[in-house]
């Protein structure tokens, strides 16, 4: 079986096309969130699907208390080698479908990156929200990052969708994107494939070729709604857009956060 992209954490980050300065950008919003919905410090953070928590890292380095959870060893052993001492992120390896780690009342938790879509059934997103609840204190927050996805891509085959070359400090990167059929009548509106042929500069020419088949349900603001009344552990208390607390939905460009509320 061919490896994923999360295998190679330093080059994951340039085919998602970050921008220099976004973590920073994002952490710096999220605390403004928290900050506007709680009226008191943020002492103790869960952060899910973290990765190597780079939002984490931020926040662990200001004095947060902060742990991550994610089901990648190598994402999780990259976070390990960016905290130094006690001083940063803690890691449970964990699926996020259904979980539960030795530590409660959490004041707040975030997912990050877009990949909350990849919860597909209705059974893993309530399983999710109910795992997430039951670590955080009452009227903590739930802050949740999802893609604007206004376009759901139908295909009776897999199609390319998009290609590009990204260049990382020891490796060029060809990034392919596909779309894949998906049944009319699943929770899924797409299956996207991630195929990335990665060239090393070390000198011996290496080639590894990664693929990630990402099924990803359709989500916007009402289904979030919906799953936070269903689990009755959050309710929805606002929508922001393109980490802005002014923008309108209906002139959203890029991404939406929803922030849940444990009631
Ligand atoms: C795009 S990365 C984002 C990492 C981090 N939040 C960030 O902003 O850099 C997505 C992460 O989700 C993790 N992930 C995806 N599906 C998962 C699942 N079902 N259970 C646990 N982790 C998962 C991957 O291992 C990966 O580290």
């Amino acid at each position: 079986m061919e490896p994923s992209i999360y295998e190679y954490p330093s080059i994951f980050r340039r085919v998602h096309m970050e921008k220099p300065g976004e973590i920073e950008e994002e952490t710096a919003f999220l605390k403004a969130v928290w900050q506007h919905h709680l009226k008191k410090p943020v002492r103790h953070v869960l952060d899910i699907a973290s990765g190597d928590s780079p939002h984490g890292q931020i926040l662990a380095r200001e004095g947060m208390r902060v742990i991550g959870i994610d089901r990648s060893p190598t994402m999780i052993a990259a976070g390990k080698k960016g905290s130094r001492d006690n001083l940063g992120v803690r890691f449970y390896r964990r699926e996020i479908n259904k979980f539960s780690i030795p530590e409660r009342r959490f004041d707040v938790a975030f997912f990050m990156s877009e990949t909350f879509p990849v919860l597909i059934s209705n059974d893993d997103l309530l399983s999710h929200l109910h795992s997430v609840g039951r670590l955080l204190r009452r009227g903590g927050l739930y802050c949740i990052d999802i893609d604007k996805m206004d376009r759901i891509r139908m295909v009776r085959e897999r199609k390319r969708w998009q290609r590009r070359k990204v260049r990382t400090s020891d490796a060029s990167v060809d990034v392919a994107t596909y779309d894949r059929p998906f049944p009319w009548y699943s929770a899924i509106q797409s299956i996207f494939e991630l195929e990335c042929r990665i060239q090393f500069r070390d000198g011996l020419g290496q080639v590894v070729t990664t693929r990630d088949v990402i099924p990803i349900r359709y989500t916007v603001p009402p289904l979030l709604e919906l799953g936070a009344k269903a689990s009755r552990m959050f309710e929805m208390v606002a929508v922001y857009t393109d980490l802005s607390f002014v923008t309108p939905l209906e002139e959203c460009d890029r991404r939406w956060l929803g922030v849940l509320q444990r009631v």
